[in-house]
């Protein structure tokens, strides 16, 4: 199974589609985030992922009450998505309550449960941000707290950067999901992305699988540069 996932950065289901079926045969999957959801709701995802015939990561970051995230994780199940965030600062009650209701609601619709990713400091936060909000100003230390409480909490794994996979492989053990964006192929720019690792590197790293955006959908032909990381990663069929 090939571990790129392909970022839909759009809010227009036309591109989604567009981009859907000429990545689908190349990736393990496609990412929609909450610009896409807000504009194109439950059936834009449903139908992308239909178009890509690929598994769907979710990336909506829900973070609330136990009871409400439970409740919306449940509503999300009949998409038959794959994967979904939801913020590890939103404690060990609410993660737990996340990951019963995915398998409830994979036994009330009849889908296979989708796995849960925590999201645990966000890269746009730095040191000075996390003392205004009261938490630990030490990332690194944050990152692997809630990657533990994660874990812990029955969560499949979390999204992180490339500098914090080894110690997060540490924390986390083998199998857990290690999702990793501000991913670039050699020869692609950096865009706004600070720090990228090229797919090869993030894989020697420990991730599990890539998050790739731009250097995809941007490229001429997205399909061949789809085609073009998988086969520098060995996973030409995905
Ligand atoms: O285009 P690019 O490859 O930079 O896209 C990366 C994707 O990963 C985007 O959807 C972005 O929101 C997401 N992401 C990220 N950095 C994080 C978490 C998510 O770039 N720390």
């Amino acid at each position: 199974m090939s571990p790129i996932f392909v970022a839909i950065d759009t809010i227009s289901m036309d591109q989604a589609l567009t981009w859907a079926r000429a990545v689908g045969p190349y990736v393990g999957g496609l990412k929609l985030g909450l610009e896409f959801f807000a504009n194109n709701g439950p059936h834009g995802v449903h139908e992308v992922g239909r178009a890509a015939e690929k598994p769907i990561f979710l990336d909506v970051k829900l973070h609330d009450i136990p009871n409400t995230v439970a409740a919306a994780v449940r509503a999300l199940c009949p998409l038959e998505f794959a994967y979904i965030t939801i913020h590890a600062s939103g404690g060990e009650e609410m993660m737990r309550a996340a990951a019963e209701a995915a398998e409830e609601g994979a036994e009330i619709y009849g889908v296979a449960p989708p796995k849960l990713l925590g999201v645990t400091v966000l890269t746009s936060l730095d040191a000075t941000d996390m003392l205004a909000v009261g938490q630990d100003p030490d990332v690194g230390t944050q990152v692997g707290r809630l990657a533990s409480l994660a874990k812990e909490s029955g969560l499949d794994g979390v999204v992180c950067a490339a500098p914090e996979i080894t110690q997060l492989r540490t924390v986390t053990g083998p199998d857990f999901v290690l999702m990793v964006p501000g991913i670039r192929p050699a020869g692609w720019g950096e865009d706004d992305q600070k720090r990228t690792v090229t797919p090869e590197q993030a894989m020697a790293l420990g991730a599990s699988h890539l998050v790739i955006g731009r250097p995809i959908t941007q490229a001429d032909d997205p399909g061949e540069a789809a085609a073009a990381i998988a086969r520098s990663l060995g996973v030409e069929a995905a």
